[in-house]
């Protein structure tokens, strides 16, 4: 019987430069998309995926996120006084359990590879899923859950995936496809950010992984690769080839790089599209927005 995926890692010590100055003093996660920080979202889809612990992996300057997971009980007593219980019941879902969180320090940001090992001793061993907060995923089952339930049959190593222009690989994982098996794709090799001319094929990793622990075995070799981080890409591929080996999952869903600006700044106008509240009027101003842009043209 193939142990269940009950841990969760969220590196979230990179420094965010792409946001300065607003990550001066704000950690990238805790930025708000609609009306719920970039965090949120990640929580809600592990619990989805039936995640029980939630692993931070921080740095200094952290400290709005774990305060944002606290419980507020003179705000909570406030909306039950006033009987705002909706917005008591969304407060909730951002409290959690003692003992269910934890957070570990990254001193230095030496890659993502490194900030997963941190986690290690918390992991031991068994399967563990790994979410980046900035890779917001809008889906009807959330992309996690899908890749528990893939793995379930697999075991292994797996990796989410999805097609993108060939002369943007050069920003990604890119995998080495084995057999293409549809949703699923059995990998034998893969590149941290290849050229695109030398990029073995077009289907890129995002921020959803399911790991064996063998991989943090391999990440303890602290060794260096692309760009002189210590690249969790690279301890996966080690994988391939050993006993379960290593796949991607081509999820169903779309996915923002809430990393980016430009994506940002798309997710906020595609999830706020999706709220009742506010797609009218927001819809509306689109609307007028391209017309008057199209006038000017
Ligand atoms: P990014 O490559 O987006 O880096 O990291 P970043 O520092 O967050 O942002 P920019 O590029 O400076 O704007 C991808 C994910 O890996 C985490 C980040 O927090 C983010 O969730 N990470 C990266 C770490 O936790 N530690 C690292 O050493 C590197």
């Amino acid at each position: 019987m193939r142990k269940k995926v009950t841990k969760a890692i969220f590196p979230v010590a990179g420094l965010g430069t792409r946001f300065l100055p607003a990550t001066k003093a704000i950690p990238k996660e805790i930025m708000t998309l609609v009306d719920q920080p970039l965090i949120q979202y990640a929580i809600d889809e592990a619990r989805e995926a039936g995640i029980k612990e939630f692993i931070f992996v921080t740095s200094r300057g952290k400290s709005a996120l774990e305060d944002y997971f606290d419980n507020n009980p003179i705000l909570e007593q406030t909306l039950r006084k006033s009987n705002k219980m909706d917005l008591l019941r969304t407060l909730r879902r951002t409290n959690m359990e003692s003992g269910a969180i934890a957070y570990i320090r990254q001193h230095k940001a030496l890659g993502l590879g490194h900030a997963v090992w941190c986690a290690r001793h918390l992991i031991a061993n068994e399967p563990f899923a790994v979410i980046l907060p900035d890779d917001v995923i809008a889906s009807e089952e959330a992309c996690l859950k899908q890749m528990v339930d893939a793995y379930a049959e697999t075991g292994g190593s797996m990796v989410a995936a999805m097609e993108v222009p060939q002369a943007k690989t050069s920003s990604y994982g890119v995998l080495d496809v084995k057999e293409d098996m549809g949703a699923l794709v059995s990998v034998k090799g893969m590149v941290e950010k290849p050229k695109a001319e030398e990029a073995p094929s077009n289907l890129a990793v995002i921020g959803r992984y399911i790991l064996s622990p063998s991989v943090l075995r391999t990440l303890n070799k602290k060794e260096e690769g692309a760009g002189g981080e210590i690249q969790l890409t690279d301890a996966i591929a080690k994988e391939i080839g050993g006993e379960n080996g290593v796949y991607g999952y081509r999820f169903r869903g779309k996915r923002f790089d809430c990393g980016s600006k430009a994506g940002f700044l798309q997710a906020t106008v595609a999830f706020a599209m999706e709220r009742e509240d506010l797609r009218d009027e927001l819809g509306e101003f689109l609307r007028d927005m391209m017309a008057a842009e199209q006038a000017a043209q």
